[in-house]
């Protein structure tokens, strides 16, 4: 059945209806996560919906889900919890739960049995058939369940809702093969799958032609794009079409894995103006056994070797990582080399995670899991560090120039704005000396968290 039908009769249904009909996507976790809502946000403007930016008033709220830790979870519960009475007051009122949570058999059966208010609940795979689900809801007032197989929003040409007006996320894979042992991730979003270079440029030159000045590739690998398409094409390949393009725009791309960084793209970053010097490369430990344990398939070494290699290709590169600490059997020991590989590796700066057992997963499994107390102390140690090396580089920068990018979004408080430069650097600026684009930007101060700067002159 074609789904156009659907979203017509949906909008049919709503004409009826006095007054605007108000619809927020709640997305948790990562950006791909965050482009899956802006797809859900694109069908619901279609079947007639205002997107909102909060639930206040909202006649339908998706809550697009996050498992890759339990926190991230709970919060998903109280949240959707809290929308209980809302909808026992507005009998038009739709919730509906969709991601990576609900794919996860335990949790879809506990809001089918704990949370009667939950209308809908849609997995990853799921997503296209939003508009027939909404429509049966409104017409038969039942509960639906959808977890079933399809190509959710891995599909080509649904319409996008893009909540920021510069920056776009382009996402260009889908899913992951990777089989890290603590990750929840290949489990709920399925093999790694990757889009046709054509359809990711067509995409990318209609993001530019729409004004935005900064595109994200995305996917959970960047650095393995290509693999099992027919005409083979590398991700260093595909950032340099992109980069091709004509306009006025940056590239950034995440997130990259250590074992598939090559040579062939430090060198596209290097040869691309328009790429950022910045690369998120997830480290998670520095010890040999834990990464070993963690299915990572690199050594410290070779990682500190990479980080050697993009230095040398890329002068001005920054880098940043996520690190996970307390993952089963990580030993005093462990964590020191983990300490000891971020004095020597110097990120711009880390999201560091304390480990969350996920069902399914081979860590589960594993014995001696780590006691909080200590995985929160030694998160704490490990933060102390990062924020002193983070404070050492944006020093560093102090008396430079760099080019920024303001998009009005992020307030920086007391008549303030940030944007981040080129080389990922959060640069701040008195809002009203701030343009919305691109800005040469003098850096005057650091503040440690960030640099203060001083607009040189604005590229229009
Ligand atoms: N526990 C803690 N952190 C995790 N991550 C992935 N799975 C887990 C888990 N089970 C972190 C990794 C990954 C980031 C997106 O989330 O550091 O790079
Ligand atoms: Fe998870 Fe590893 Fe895949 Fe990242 S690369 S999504 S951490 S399995």
């Amino acid at each position: 059945m074609p789904e156009k039908d659907y979203i017509k009769e949906v909008r049919a249904l709503l004409e009826k209806r006095p007054g605007e009909h108000r619809a927020f996507v709640h997305t948790y976790g990562c950006q791909q996560n965050f482009s899956d809502g802006e797809k859900l946000e694109g069908l619901l403007e279609q079947m007639g919906y205002t997107i909102a930016d909060t639930d206040e008033n909202a006649e339908f709220v998706i809550f697009n889900t996050c498992a890759i830790r339990e926190n991230a979870e709970k919060r998903v519960f109280g949240n959707v919890g809290i929308l209980k009475k809302a909808h026992s007051e507005n009998p038009d009122m739709i919730i509906a739960v969709c991601g990576c949570m609900v794919q996860q058999e335990h949790i879809a059966e506990k809001f089918r049995q704990s949370y009667p208010f939950v209308d809908i609940v849609f997995g990853t795979h799921a997503a296209t058939r939003l508009p027939e689900l909404v429509y049966k809801h409104m017409t038969v007032k039942k509960r639906l369940f959808d977890i079933g197989e399809g190509e959710g929003c891995m599909a080509e040409h649904l319409p996008v809702h893009r909540d920021n007006p510069l920056k776009a996320n382009l996402p260009i894979m889908h899913g992951c093969d990777n089989f890290c042992t603590y990750c929840v991730v290949p489990l709920v979003r399925g093999r790694e799958k990757s889009r046709l270079p054509e359809n990711i440029i067509a995409e990318a030159k209609e993001i530019v032609a729409a004004g935005y000045k900064e595109i994200t590739l995305l996917g959970q690998n960047v650095n393995s794009y290509g693999k099992g398409l027919e005409t083979p094409i590398s991700f260093a390949q595909l950032l340099r079409e992109v980069n091709a393009i004509p306009g006025d725009f940056r590239i950034k791309f995440m997130t990259s894995h250590p074992k598939d960084c090559t040579r062939e793209l430090l060198e596209a970053i290097r040869d691309c103006e328009k790429v950022c010097h910045y690369i998120h490369l997830p480290v998670q430990s520095g010890s040999d056994d834990v990464l070993r344990r963690m299915n990572r398939r690199y050594t410290a070494e070779h990682y500190l070797d990479l980080l050697k290699m993009a230095r040398e290709i890329v002068p001005d590169i920054t880098v940043t990582s996520d690190i996970i600490v307390g993952f089963p059997g990580e030993t005093e020991e462990d964590f020191k080399a983990t300490v000891e590989l971020s004095k020597k590796a110097r990120w711009l700066m880390t999201y560091s995670f304390i480990y969350s057992k996920r069902e399914g997963t081979k860590a589960a499994l594993m014995e001696d899991q780590i006691p909080p107390e200590v995985s929160s102390r030694r998160f704490q140690e490990l933060l102390e560090l990062q924020t002193k090396i983070s404070h050492e580089i944006n020093e560093s920068y102090v008396g430079k120039t760099t080019t920024v990018l303001f998009d009005d979004e992020c307030d920086a408080g007391e008549g303030y704005i940030s944007g981040r430069s080129f080389e990922n650097l959060v640069v701040r600026v008195p809002r009203e000396s701030a343009p919305k684009g691109f800005a040469k930007v003098y850096l005057k101060e650091s503040l440690g968290w960030a640099l203060d700067g001083e607009i040189i002159k604005t590229e229009e």
